[in-house]
């Protein structure tokens, strides 16, 4: 089911995605040709399946959340192509490739994802990919602007570079992770929620419980498997934060440990979504699959 559904959800995003690298003129097409290069690269699209999955959760059609589709995968893809540059992470691959700074230089890496964080936005305003009326269009800008921001993942990154070889406490581990990680996925899900034109207070309620459970599962799991996947499974170096001594889950509970409250999370996850009917099943599968998957 979960394949099915992905691999439909996935031909669906970037079909979508595939609109927005058309570069206005031959001067910038290596800049336009860097920003494709990070994001038509593979890449699972938890976020959009998450997208999806939220709006149908509530009634709509998966098509109306194309544009928070995309803009939650263009922000995820510039989070990477920064976090792989030598000043950050210092990564060679991902995705299995060269990533952006190796393939292109470190300059273009650098604007490669400052372009794709202001083309995430227009993506959100682009009527070619969604017809949201004006009130639900600014909610969904707003919510992006906070998650993607200083409160959320870039303030997550901060935390994270300013703790290597530290030792974190589980609540200061949990704070990383929710804001570096957490904060994307749980506003993938809002804002799919909000494509749906249906969404009730109750019921987004009930979705942000169920994100920010995942949210934070998907990171233990990231952490998990630098443990004990491979390189050519994960498609990045494997043992990559083990190397630079970060602080993770797995270092700080031990593998056992972590893996416990992956499963913890999946469970609260699916708790959340009692309420609703059938049409959440893909969420629900989604709750398994980040804790089950291999990369
Ligand atoms: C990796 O994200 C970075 C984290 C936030 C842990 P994904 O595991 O979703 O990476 P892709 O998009 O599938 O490459
Ligand atoms: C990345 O976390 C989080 C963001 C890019 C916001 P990681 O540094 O653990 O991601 P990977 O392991 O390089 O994919
Ligand atoms: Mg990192
Ligand atoms: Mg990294
Ligand atoms: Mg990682």
């Amino acid at each position: 089911m979960i394949a099915a559904y992905s691999a439909t959800s996935q031909a669906r995003v970037n079909a979508a995605l595939e609109t927005l690298f058309t570069a206005p003129g031959p001067e910038l097409a290596r800049l336009y040709e860097a920003m494709r290069y990070s994001v038509m690269n593979g890449g699972k699209r938890v976020r959009p399946l998450l997208a999806y999955a939220a709006c149908e959760a509530l009634g709509g059609k998966p098509e109306q959340a194309n544009g928070a589709a995309c803009a939650v995968e263009l922000i995820h893809a510039y989070s990477l192509v920064h976090d792989d540059l030598p000043a950050m992470d210092d990564d060679d691959l991902r995705r299995g490739q060269p990533t952006t700074h190796k393939k292109f230089d470190e300059a273009c890496a650098i604007l490669a994802g400052d372009g794709l964080q202001s083309l995430a936005f227009s993506a959100l305003l682009d009527p070619r990919l969604s017809a949201s009326d004006a009130e639900i269009r600014l909610q969904m800008v707003s919510a992006l602007a906070l998650a993607a921001g200083p409160a959320g993942m870039v303030g997550g990154q901060a935390i994270d570079l300013g703790s290597v070889g530290l030792k974190l406490d589980q609540k200061a581990l949990e704070y990383m992770h929710r804001h570096k990680t957490g904060a994307l996925i749980e506003v993938s899900v809002k804002l799919g929620a909000l494509a749906s034109g249906r969404a009730e207070k109750d019921e987004l309620k009930s979705l942000q419980t169920y994100a920010q459970a995942i949210g934070l599962a998907f990171q233990v799991q990231d952490d998990i498997l630098d443990v004990e996947s491979d390189t050519a499974t994960l498609g990045k170096r494997q043992g990559a934060d083990i190397a630079r001594d970060k602080p993770t889950y797995p270092a700080l509970l031990g593998l056992d440990a972590a893996k416990a409250y992956a499963l913890e999370l999946r469970d609260q996850a699916l708790h959340a979504l009692r309420p609703f009917d059938a049409a959440a099943e893909p969420l629900r599968d989604l709750a398994r699959y980040i804790v089950d998957r291999r990369s």
